[in-house]
């Protein structure tokens, strides 16, 4: 599966490499659209990510951020994504409160969140309900897990089936995430894989090689604008892929 890969020497790199693509995107985005519609990853790697973003000099009232996927737990509980992207960058930027477009986990049902997450997508892109009419968000970052997954598209999953939505339930050890699809994801005007570490190494290789199955390795769903960042370390089996 031939994408565009850039190995950084670092996690400072990495997080540089990120930082400049973002920034493009988020200039493209404002002269065209007036706006900027970013998806944040969830996990640890792009903490640092947030973090440099918060020092750059961007117009918060034109940036609207939502997440790719989030575990069905309160905003408080330490698992949350949304949690974790508060001090690391929505505490330090003065971003409208309506900006903020998080997963809700409130309701004790998933499914009915899930539900209410693209309702609250629709409404905002102005799609009302036309069936598979897919919104394009201007960059979605995806982190990936080390058995292969993306957002919470967990291998062997109901999720990676699901095509006619825009957000679904994944499943991790039996854990209900809130997650976009892969049509959603693939509709996005930039998709921004951020990978670090060795134990990604081999997914990475999996994902980016020639012929794969997408049940064992979800990431190899995702298409479209797709750019790889990578540190060395989770790029060392690259030059073995097939
Ligand atoms: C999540 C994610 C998930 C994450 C990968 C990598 O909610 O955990 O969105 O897809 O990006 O699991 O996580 P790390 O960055 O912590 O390795």
């Amino acid at each position: 599966m031939s994408q565009p890969i850039e190995i950084l020497s670092d996690r400072a790199a990495l997080t540089q490499k990120a930082v400049e693509i973002v920034l493009a995107a988020y200039s493209h985005a404002i002269a065209a659209n007036g706006r900027f519609t970013f998806v944040a990853a969830g996990g640890n790697t792009p903490r640092l990510l947030y973090e440099e973003l918060a020092n750059q000099p961007l117009d918060w009232s034109k940036i609207h951020i939502f997440w790719g996927d989030e575990r069905y737990v309160p905003a408080s509980d330490p698992q949350s994504n949304l949690g974790m992207t508060r001090p690391a960058l929505l505490d330090r930027v003065a971003i409208p409160p309506e900006n903020i477009h998080p997963m809700p986990t409130e309701a004790g049902d998933p499914k009915l969140d899930a539900q209410n997450y693209e309702n609250h997508l629709r409404k905002f892109f102005g799609l009302g309900d036309q069936p598979l009419t897919f919104p394009q968000f201007d960059l979605v970052l995806l982190g990936l897990g080390d058995d292969g997954h993306t957002a919470s598209l967990f291998p062997h999953t109901a999720a990676l089936a699901v095509s006619d939505r825009l957000i679904t339930v994944g499943q991790k050890d039996g854990q209900p995430r809130l997650t976009f699809t892969a049509s959603l994801i693939n509709q996005a005007q930039k998709i921004v894989f951020l990978v670090e570490g060795k134990a990604k190494s081999e997914a990475v290789a999996k994902i980016l090689a020639s012929t794969g199955d997408v049940q064992t390795y979800p990431a190899r769903l995702i298409q479209g604008n797709v750019i790889w960042l990578l540190d060395q370390a989770a790029s060392q089996h690259l030059q073995t892929i097939g």
